[in-house]
């Protein structure tokens, strides 16, 4: 099966490597800029490249990765299903739910698997925290929180928001099962005018759940940490921790009855903490594995058009609560 990539910046080689150590799996990689192509030629002079996206039309090439800035993505994604392929577009699907929504529905009527780059639903760590709150270990979910901050990049055609969020709200989605009813969001443009380039975003899930998201490009160090507070226990996810990404903290406050005069007893409690193993996969490896298994088997992937739809829906929810706030 012959997969194009369809940009070779900073994401999409680490894309085409994925997808060429999967058997069986042929590559042709584009990239407009010639420069990019020459570099990353050496590093993976498996597959074939171009600067042209011709090969949209071959129809020896069976699936289209897109790996360009966000803005491209509609036209591409619209272009691609239009002839007939099955298609991978990285994160955020687009930057209007209008165009996302456009996306999904011409990806359903001509029969094409549609999945996004959110990479995070298949991160190990990701999934076990899924699979212990599912076990109802950690109780009643009362409140996320998710900091995704450091220095850089700044990114010219979308805001940080559009950058990282997705992430944030994949993560959160995928644990919830559900997706927020109110979102609110403040945020600065402080180096580039009109490109908000830190964020805090307020939410309010169906469930009840209330999350708190810091995205920022203007920090002085990276910090990749989502905490779940319930009323068993917590969980800490540190994606920056190499050893311990995830910790449950035994730890919590217990309302006793009333006992003297209506007056009330609070007794807190701080017990073990424990760091499960989380195996060491490559989340891309594993999604790209899924994007492939997903075009053999007409199988909707995990993270699909309508999943995807929803994450753009927040966070165009979240711009528009940026811009009445205070811009950017
Ligand atoms: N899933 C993740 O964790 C993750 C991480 C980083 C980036 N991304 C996503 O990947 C996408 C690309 O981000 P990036 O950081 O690699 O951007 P980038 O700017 O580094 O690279 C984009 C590349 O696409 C090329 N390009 C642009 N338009 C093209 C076209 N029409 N035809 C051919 N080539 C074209 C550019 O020349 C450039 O080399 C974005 O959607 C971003 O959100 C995802």
């Amino acid at each position: 099966m012959k997969i194009g990539v369809i940009g070779l910046g900073y994401w999409g080689p680490n894309l085409l490597r994925n997808l060429l150590h999967i058997p069986g799996i042929e590559v042709i990689g584009c990239d407009e800029d010639r420069k990019r192509i020459d570099i990353i030629k050496r590093n993976f002079p498996n597959a074939e490249y171009t600067t042209s996206c011709d090969f949209i039309d071959d129809p020896d090439v069976r699936a289209i990765v897109i790996a360009t800035p966000v803005k491209s993505h509609y036209e591409l994604a619209k272009l691609a299903l239009e002839k007939d392929k099955d298609v991978f577009v990285e994160k955020p699907l687009t930057v209007s739910y209008r165009e996302a929504e456009d996306i999904v529905n011409l990806a359903e009527e001509n029969n094409k698997i549609l999945m996004v780059g959110h990479t995070f639903m298949f991160n190990p760590a990701v999934l076990k925290i899924k699979e212990i709150i599912e076990s109802g270990e950690v109780g009643e979910i009362y409140y996320i929180t998710s900091t995704r901050v450091n220095l850089g990049i700044h990114r010219k055609d979308a805001n940080v928001i559009w950058d990282l969020a997705p992430h944030d709200f994949s993560i959160i989605f995928l644990w919830m099962d559900t997706e927020p009813k109110y979102v609110s969001a403040v945020g600065k443009d402080a180096v580039l005018d009109g490109l908000a380039d830190v964020a805090f975003i307020h939410t309010i899930f169906d469930n009840g759940v209330i999350a708190d998201i810091q995205v920022g490009w203007l920090a002085p160090s990276k910090i990749r940490r989502t905490i779940v507070v319930g009323s068993k226990k917590m969980i800490v996810y540190d994606e920056t921790n190499p050893q311990e990404k995830v910790k449950i903290y035994d730890s919590g406050v217990q309302l006793k009855e009333p006992y003297d005069y209506g007056e009330f007893l609070l007794t807190y409690r701080t017990g073990d903490i424990h760091a499960p193993k989380i195996e060491g996969t490559e989340p891309l490896k594993l999604e790209m594995e899924h994007f492939v298994e997903c075009i053999k088997k007409r199988k909707n992937p995990i993270s699909d058009g309508k999943f995807a739809l929803k994450i753009v829906k927040t966070l165009q929810m979240a711009n528009e609560s940026l811009k009445k706030n205070n811009g950017g």
